[in-house]
């Protein structure tokens, strides 16, 4: 039986690391995988995880099983964290997942037990593991444009042009803030713009939010979110705990499915509990507790939001500075948008073939699609990095 499997394509995310680890080069960039890293290329456990681990590790009495959504009091913290007062409770079913990507497949499942004609509209480019989930999953995709590789903003006019072909009952996907892998976002005039026509074509939006707290800070970067769940009838929300408490190992996601009333809600709640039991039945816990305890704890909470903020702005420092180095490099402002960009990456908008040379010349490790982790970076490798894009020609 198992010599009939055929081999399936690797992740190009996951490839690189593997092929950065093998790399004896002492001066190598790690600029792959979205894992933040701070100024001695570690990845931190934060001040209030540890903290809460301690707690947890005291206070528990018990390993035993929760309930196939996991904690109510994480999904409750969550949805304060992510959508505020921007959407009654009562519309909202949710479940604990093994993290973001968890929070996506079970959607898209969700998806198709709900319409199995449903097809799912997807930025180009968008993370990777959408597009091979979907396909997993046998889900039709339909890209929409979205990053302007000349500007390298967003093409708002060819996304608006592409979305206007959805029919009623497609999926629109969206990033809820800081975009995976461009950095590239929508204003809100913008998103308002998006949420029209969603609501004029009948179609579901689906906000994939990994990022909150990268971008412009918090409550800034859930602005987006809540703007579309306070507007449309019904939508899919996946959130992830990775990055924002750096709980990666961990697993900690959610997702949210908002009905149009809450007479919907006991269905929905129902069937996301189903989903959850048919794929690994109870959701991981520990992270999804950890988390709830800083969220519900305002003294971790504060301490935890501080040390999001401190890598916030540090990655600011970073693009800043990179962007500068460029333009002095180059002696022109068209590194500028690295600056405007916003969350842990930015694609530079260059071929694969020049992403291979940086590697090969420079041992910089850059997604193919030239999609750089900004968080890989520390003030004294920027020079290097800035040299190494002006002597590959990009
Ligand atoms: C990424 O885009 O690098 C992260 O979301 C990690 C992953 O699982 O791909």
């Amino acid at each position: 039986m198992l010599s009939n499997l055929k081999a399936q394509p690797a992740d190009k995310i996951l490839a690189l690391m593997a092929k950065f680890k093998e790399d004896p080069r002492p001066t190598k960039i790690d600029l792959g995988v979205g894992v933040y890293k701070n100024a001695e290329g570690v990845t931190p456990v934060m001040r209030a995880v540890k903290e809460a681990e301690r707690r947890l590790v005291e206070e528990q009495t018990s390993k035993s099983y929760v309930a196939l959504a996991g904690d109510p009091a994480f999904a409750n913290a969550m949805t304060d964290l992510i959508l505020g007062k921007s959407v009654a409770r009562d519309r909202i079913a949710a479940v604990a997942t093994p993290g973001g990507t968890g929070a996506v497949r079970q959607a898209f499942e969700l998806v198709k037990l709900a319409n199995p004609e449903a097809r799912v509209f997807v930025s180009n480019p968008t993370w990777p593991n959408h597009v091979s989930i979907l396909k997993y999953v046998g889900i039709e995709t339909v890209a929409y444009r979205y990053f302007d590789t000349e500007s390298r903003a967003v093409d708002f006019e060819g996304m608006l042009a592409d979305l206007s072909e959805a029919k009623e009952g497609d999926v629109v996907l969206l990033h809820g803030c800081c975009h995976n892998p461009t950095g590239a976002n929508l204003n809100l005039t913008q998103w308002q713009s998006v949420v029209d026509l969603i609501n004029e074509k009948g179609l579901i939006a689906m906000i994939d939010i990994a990022y909150q707290g990268f971008g412009d800070g918090l409550e800034e970067d859930a602005a987006a979110t809540r703007l579309v769940v306070s507007s449309v009838k019904e939508c899919l929300l996946a959130g992830s705990c990775s990055k924002n408490f750096g709980v990666y190992r961990e697993r900690t996601g959610i997702l949210m499915a908002i009905s149009e009333t809450a007479d919907g809600t006991p269905l929905t709640q129902g069937t996301l509990n189903f989903l959850n039991r048919q794929n690994y039945s109870f959701p991981p816990d520990h992270g999804a507790r950890v988390v709830t305890t800083i969220l519900t704890d305002p003294e971790l909470r504060a301490d935890w939001a501080a040390e999001l903020e401190e890598t916030r702005l540090g990655m600011l420092k970073l693009r800043q500075q990179l962007a500068d180095e460029l333009q002095r490099l180059s002696g022109s402002d068209r590194f500028g948008f690295i600056a405007e960009h916003r969350g842990m990456f930015s694609q530079i908008g260059t071929t694969p073939e020049l992403v291979e040379k940086m590697r090969e010349d420079n041992a910089i490790y850059m997604v193919g699609d030239s999609r750089m982790n900004i968080a890989g970076l520390n003030e004294n490798s920027v020079p290097i990095l800035a040299k190494a894009i002006i002597d590959a020609g990009v």
